[in-house]
């Protein structure tokens, strides 16, 4: 489990950068504000952290500006690929949000954008377990993801973009498994961190987590 959604990049992944600069009319208020999402992440950590899901690279692209040692985790082939070709000298892993072989590094920060929503939230909660014990005291988890208040606001927003004929976002909404803010913030709280949220745009919070 975990990796029911990488197929999906396959036939992405060519396309990728046009959706997320506001090409795709579909995808415009997802990705709105995308490189200031981007730009909030890394702001928010340093040292060695692993970026899950690096897609085209385009957080990795960031990170590596800001000086930080970035060690990519993603499962889609064509994505890793595509990174790698943009950073041949950095480690870009085939694993996932839950099976990673990290090995003798000692990691300040986990970050990712647009990629926790691959797991149910049981997988959530399995996962920051995992992440916890990877980071020290004060050790980072920040990620940016499509988020809701509650599920009343999420089967609201299903329902405007059906209204407007945008079938393909609320078929995403209804397949992958985005959750609320007071799932998450049991989750991390139960894995051992504070964390607080911030809203990026109609869909996406940064979720900013310190290990306590
Ligand atoms: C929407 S893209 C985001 C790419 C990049 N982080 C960005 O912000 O542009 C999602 C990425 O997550 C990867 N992915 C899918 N399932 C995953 C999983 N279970 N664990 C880690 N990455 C996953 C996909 O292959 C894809 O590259």
């Amino acid at each position: 489990m975990g990796r029911e959604f990488v197929d999906i990049f396959d036939g992405w992944a060519h396309s990728y950068d046009e959706s997320v600069s506001g090409k795709d009319p579909e995808y415009r208020d997802v990705f709105e504000g995308y490189e200031v999402i981007l730009r909030e992440v890394t702001n928010r950590v340093s040292g060695t952290v692993i970026e899950f899901g690096t897609g085209t690279g385009n957080l990795t692209a960031q990170l590596i500006k800001e000086g930080i040692s970035v060690i990519g985790i993603e499962p889609n082939t064509k994505m890793r690929e595509l990174t790698l070709k943009r950073f041949p000298s950095i480690n870009v892993l085939d694993g996932d949000l839950l099976q990673f072989n990290i090995e003798n590094e000692n990691i300040d920060a986990i970050v990712s954008t647009y990629v926790f929503h691959h797991l149910t939230d049981e997988e959530k909660g399995e996962a920051l377990k995992k992440y916890a014990q990877l980071l020290s005291k004060q050790g980072k988890i920040v990620f940016a993801d499509t988020v809701f208040i509650t599920e009343e606001a999420k089967q609201a927003q299903i329902e405007k973009e059906r209204n407007r004929g945008f079938n393909n976002v609320a078929d995403d909404l209804e397949r992958e498994y985005y959750t609320t803010i007071p799932i998450l913030t049991n989750l991390f709280e139960e894995a051992g961190f504070q964390v607080s949220f911030q809203k990026m745009n109609d869909y996406v919070w940064l979720l900013d987590a310190t290990k306590k």
